[in-house]
Formats: C-alpha cells, structure tokens, sequence
C-alpha cells in the first residue's frame, strides 16, 4: 500500500505517521524529519535548508526531488507512508510520475484537518527529544519528569519554528500551496478527509478504518 498523509503544521502527521507505519509494517518518507536531521548535522543540505524552515516556507522542489529519488531508489516495495509530502502540486506530479516509472501506483491521500486554534496549541506546546526524536506536548501528552524524555533521559527541546508567527506562517503558506492538493488527489480517485480532533488513539482509529474501508472499495 502506498499511502500519503498531508495536512497543516501541527494536525498530527507525524504522530499519526509512527503509528501507522507500525500498523503496516511500512517504510516511512519524512521530508521534514529528514531536513531536520540534516539541519542538525550541519551537512551541505542542511546548511542550504536551514532558513526556509526556521521561517516556516517550503524548500525549493529541486532540492526535495533528490532527498525523494534517493529514496525511492532504496525503497522498490510498494509498502509506504509519505508524512508531509508532496507540499505543492508540482510536487505531486512528480511524485505521480516516479511511481509510475516503477510501476507503483499511490492508494490514497489523506488529508488530516483541525481547526486553526488547537492546531496553534499543540504546536506551541510541543516538545521533542533530540536524541531519540520522540515527541510529546505538555498538555496533552507529557513527559513523566518535567522537561526530560522518558526513553533517553535528555532534555526536551522545542523546534525552531514553532515560534507563533512562523506557526502563522507555516499555516498562510499550507493554505496557499498545500491545500490545493485536496482537489488533485480528487481527481484521480484517491482522496479522503479525517477531523484530527480526539485523542491520538482517537484519530488513529479513525484513519486505519478509513484506509480499509477505501481499499475494499477500490477492490
Ligand atoms: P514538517 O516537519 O513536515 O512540518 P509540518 O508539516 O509543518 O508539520 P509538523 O511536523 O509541524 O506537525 P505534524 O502535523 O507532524 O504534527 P505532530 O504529529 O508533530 O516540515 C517542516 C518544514 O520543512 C516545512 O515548513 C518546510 O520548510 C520543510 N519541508 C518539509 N517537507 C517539505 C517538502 N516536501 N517540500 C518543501 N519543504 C518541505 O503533532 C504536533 C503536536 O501535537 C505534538 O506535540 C503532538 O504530541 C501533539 N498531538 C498529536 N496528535 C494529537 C492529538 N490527537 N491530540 C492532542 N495532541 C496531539
């Protein structure tokens, strides 16, 4: 199965991304985990990178297009999750086009939605452990200790661009060439919505019984 989760900063993706992958035993693409990863390393990617995210735009689609085809080489299964991209339609055809040429074929594209006042809560409120990259949010899900991961023991951080207004950004700019995705996936039969609202478990239920309601019909 090929699956694709998109949606506005901070709805869950990534949450929701772990469990579904666990799920299905499937291999997860993150362009935003692996951005991250390269920011943190200080690689040639990650210096090139750095300053569109800390200001909430997106990365040039050249420098996305590699991180992708690396992948995609690596990966022939057609057995994965996609967690924040595509980001833009130019994005989604080519990533349309790649399937295609391995004779793999995307299932469905779901959009997580969420109103735009929780949405700000949970990103100002999130944490994360930079060793282990576990994530936690101080009001819905906490660390046991104060400030410290569970797993590893480190001190929680909060991402660079969960400042309010590159949140405010993040959203204008999900708005303006994300949302556009709902109508493409439309058109070629493999969309559906899911209202992000309930606990993780909640949404998580909701999108597995989503996903095979869908492939049955699709059967
Ligand atoms: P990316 O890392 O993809 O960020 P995003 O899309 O803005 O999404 P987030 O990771 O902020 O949120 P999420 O939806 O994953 O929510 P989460 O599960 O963490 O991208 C970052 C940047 O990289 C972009 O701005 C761009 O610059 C660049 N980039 C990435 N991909 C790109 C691409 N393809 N093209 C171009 N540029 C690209 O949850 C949020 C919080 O809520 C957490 O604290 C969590 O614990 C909590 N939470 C989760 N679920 C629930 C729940 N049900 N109830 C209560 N709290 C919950």
């Amino acid at each position: 199965m090929i699956l694709l989760l998109f949606g506005p900063p901070g709805v869950g993706k990534g949450t929701q991304a772990e469990l579904l992958t666990r799920h299905f035993d499937c291999a997860k693409f993150s362009t935003g985990e692996i951005l991250r990863e390269e920011t943190a390393i200080q690689s040639e990617l990650g210096k090139k990178v750095e300053t569109y995210m800390s200001s909430g735009v997106l990365v040039p689609d050249m420098l996305i297009f590699e991180i992708v085809d690396g992948f995609l080489t690596e990966h022939q299964e057609d057995n994965i999750l996609f967690d924040g991209f595509p980001r833009n339609l130019n994005q989604a055809v080519s990533l349309n086009t790649s399937l295609s040429r391995r004779n793999l074929h995307l299932n469905l594209a779901l959009e997580m939605y969420l109103e735009e006042t929780e949405i700000i809560n949970r990103l100002i409120n999130r944490r994360y452990c930079p060793e282990c990259g576990r994530l936690y949010n101080l009001v819905s899900n906490p660390p046991r200790d104060h400030g410290i991961c569970e797993k590893c023991g480190k001190i929680l951080a909060k991402r660079n661009d969960d400042r309010e207004t590159v949140i405010r950004k993040r959203l204008q700019v999900y708005h303006d060439e994300t949302a556009a995705l709902a109508k493409y996936y439309q058109s070629l039969n493999a969309y559906q919505r899911v209202h992000a609202t309930g606990s993780e478990d909640d949404v998580f239920n909701s999108i597995v019984k989503i996903i095979n309601a869908h492939n049955t019909e699709k059967r």
